[in-house]
């Protein structure tokens, strides 16, 4: 199915954005012959590892949903040291596509369900489903967008003109559209007297929302840092 085939290479982008964050895992290290320098390296990743995790959460203590901010982005603490803010944003964008990825699998897999076990399916939740879907296939595309917006600005460099400040606003565009077609989805469904099926699509839908307002609010303490430098290197 030419569908099935898009989601497998649209996951194979993610897992490809994935590691080129991660230099340091193709990064093979040879077996240390002096233990002494072991352990002086083992100490140094600890600490690495140690600052990586205090940086996450002191960052995502801006973050609407803080718990689950440190929740998704500390696995990358094991494999990744993070830059700085754009670094963190970057990974912050990629966890968040990856559950909308996983979110119109699962909501495909419930169409398709339906439709087996009702031979002409057309009720309300049918329908609210069918929406869904819509929704958050939208919301893979734009954080898609967001996420090649991103990688633009960071091959840019760390000057500051016009063109990152451009490239910085469509990726608050895009993350923000995002985040109004995941909540749009969660809305769609009632809070009561849900089948097990539909409040599970109700959770997975509010977790992408959660996931992407964490990462536009971590791309904004960016945003802002940047355009109070621009700001200031005008002024003569
Ligand atoms: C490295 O540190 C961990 C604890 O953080 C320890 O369990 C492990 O044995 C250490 N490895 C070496 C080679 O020192
Ligand atoms: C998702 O959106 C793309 C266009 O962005 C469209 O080609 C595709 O058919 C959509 N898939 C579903 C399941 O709606």
């Amino acid at each position: 199915m030419s569908h099935k085939k898009k989601m497998v290479s649209q996951n194979l982008t993610i897992i490809i954005i994935f590691l080129s964050n991660f230099s340091s895992l193709a990064h093979i290290e040879p077996a240390g012959h002096n233990s002494q320098i072991t352990q002086t390296k083992n100490e140094t990743q600890t600490q690495t590892r140690t600052k990586t995790v205090a940086y996450i959460e002191s960052s995502c203590q801006e973050t609407r949903y803080p718990d689950l901010c440190i929740r998704s982005l500390s696995t990358f603490a094991k494999y990744s040291t993070i830059d700085g803010p754009d670094h963190l944003a970057h990974i912050a964008l990629s966890v968040s596509l990856t559950k909308a990825l996983q979110t119109r699998g699962y909501l495909l897999k419930v169409v398709k369900q339906l439709e087996d076990e009702i031979n002409n399916p057309s009720g309300h939740v049918y329908l609210t489903i069918q929406d869904c879907v819509q929704q958050i296939n939208d919301s893979v595309d734009q954080l898609s967008q967001a996420i090649k917006e991103l990688r633009r600005v960071n091959n840019l460099g760390k000057n500051i003109n016009d063109k990152i400040l451009w490239h910085i606003s469509n990726v608050e565009t895009w993350v923000s559209t995002a985040l109004t077609d995941a909540s749009y989805c969660v809305q769609s469904f009632p809070g009561y007297r849900m089948s097990k099926r539909t409040a599970t699509i109700k959770v997975k839908a509010q977790n992408v929302a959660e996931v992407t307002s964490n990462g536009l609010a971590l791309f904004h303490r960016y945003a802002v840092k940047y355009r109070e430098a621009a700001r200031s290197a005008k002024k003569p």
